[in-house]
């Protein structure tokens, strides 16, 4: 039994007295008890033992607070199950040395058992949920495919990842072949997920703002549509394509239970494009929290009013950056716990 279960409440459109509030990447380098562990273990062993991935899951809980867990891992693990080598290099990021960029690559890619190549996830699941002992919901995830072949096929990160557009678009029909084998891995991965104890997924399409609205109907939402549709009836789906706001009308079609959105556009909006169903994740600029905390309190306030009582969880727009001082990513926690939704508390003291 949960002993919290806001978040899944308002994923499943239920009236609550508060938004539920975790943070994306809220497991990472800003708390001095990951860094620690960073020391001694290389962030793939941080990955691969479910004992460390289970700690460092937990760190967030006990520091800060957070109404959910979300598990330590990565986006990339399911390059390394397809065939790929991917290494991740200190003050550069993640690192592919053979990226995929032709025909004889793409042989190299392959659809892997997945129970078998990442069983340390499902690992890492069980023992998270058996030390959470009911606390807080755990969040699994997946990167969509557009994002995991920004990665195959550029080799490391990128402002514009210009090598997998210009890919997609001269190699149509191997670039959608390679999405369809990533969307058939991912499915399997997250209904493996949930068989292992995840409560909720996200799928987290980082790059998919960087696509225009016809290509990433095309090389992104297509997909993704395919991974919501296996998911359906058995846990809820977040769904956050970082940019794709031009989107948020055909996200929302989907089904899927919340969209995430980041900091550049206002709620009002988000609500206007997305319809008055879905649930609304998001949009604290990330570096808003290195705002001095009087007015930091202030914005995170307005930021609760501006997307109204109700159907909001209330969360970052991308990911916490490194620089955060951990009492400003806590005020960001408390602050959200400490709001009260007027319309509901009306309706309660009636
Ligand atoms: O949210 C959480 O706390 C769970 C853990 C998590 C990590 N990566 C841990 C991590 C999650 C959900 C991810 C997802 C991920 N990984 C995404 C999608 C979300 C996003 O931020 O857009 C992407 C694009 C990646 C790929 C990736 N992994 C990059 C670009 C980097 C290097 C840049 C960075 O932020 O450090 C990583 C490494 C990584 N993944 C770290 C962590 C804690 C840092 C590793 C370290 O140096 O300790």
């Amino acid at each position: 039994m949960l002993k919290n279960d806001l978040i899944l409440r308002t994923l499943a459109g239920l009236a609550t007295e508060r938004p539920p509030v975790w943070m994306m990447r809220q497991a990472g380098r800003y708390l001095p008890e990951y860094r620690k562990l960073r020391e001694k273990y290389s962030f793939f062993e941080r990955v691969q033992t479910p004992a460390l991935a289970a700690e460092i899951t937990l760190q967030p809980i006990d520091q800060l607070g957070v109404d959910a867990a979300i598990l330590f891992s990565d986006i990339l693990v399911v390059l390394q199950a397809m065939g790929l080598e991917v290494q991740l290099l200190e003050n550069t990021g993640p690192v592919l040395p053979d990226p995929v960029r032709s025909e004889a690559d793409a042989k190299r890619v392959y659809v892997p058992d997945v129970e078998d190549a990442l069983s340390y996830v499902f690992d890492a699941i069980r023992l998270t949920k058996q030390e959470l002992n009911g606390l807080v919901p755990l969040i699994g995830f997946a990167g969509a495919p557009w994002t995991l072949l920004c990665y195959m096929v550029d080799g490391k990160g990128s402002k514009t990842f210009d090598l997998t557009k210009s890919f997609c678009y001269c190699q149509p029909e191997l670039a959608h072949r390679l999405l369809q084998r990533l969307t058939d891995t991912s499915i399997n991965y997250l209904l493996q997920q949930v068989k292992a104890g995840a409560d909720v997924v996200q799928l987290f399409d980082s790059w998919g703002g960087l696509l225009g609205p016809e290509d990433f109907e095309i090389f992104s939402m297509q997909y993704m549509r395919k991974i919501i549709e296996a998911l359906k009836g058995e846990v809820p789906v977040i769904l956050f394509a970082k940019g794709a706001w031009h989107s948020l009308a055909s996200m929302a079609a989907t089904g899927v239970s919340c969209i995430g959105v980041d900091w550049c556009i206002r709620p009002g909006m988000a609500r206007e494009m997305a319809g008055s169903q879905v649930v609304l994740q998001g949009n604290f600029d990330p570096a808003r929290l290195l705002t001095p905390k009087p007015e930091l309190k202030k914005q995170i306030t307005r930021m609760l009013n501006a997307f109204g009582p109700g159907k909001h969880i209330a969360n970052l727009g991308h990911g916490i950056l490194q620089n955060v001082p951990v009492d400003h990513a806590k005020l960001f926690v408390d602050t959200v716990k400490n709001h009260v939704y007027q319309n509901s508390f009306e309706k309660s003291s009636l």
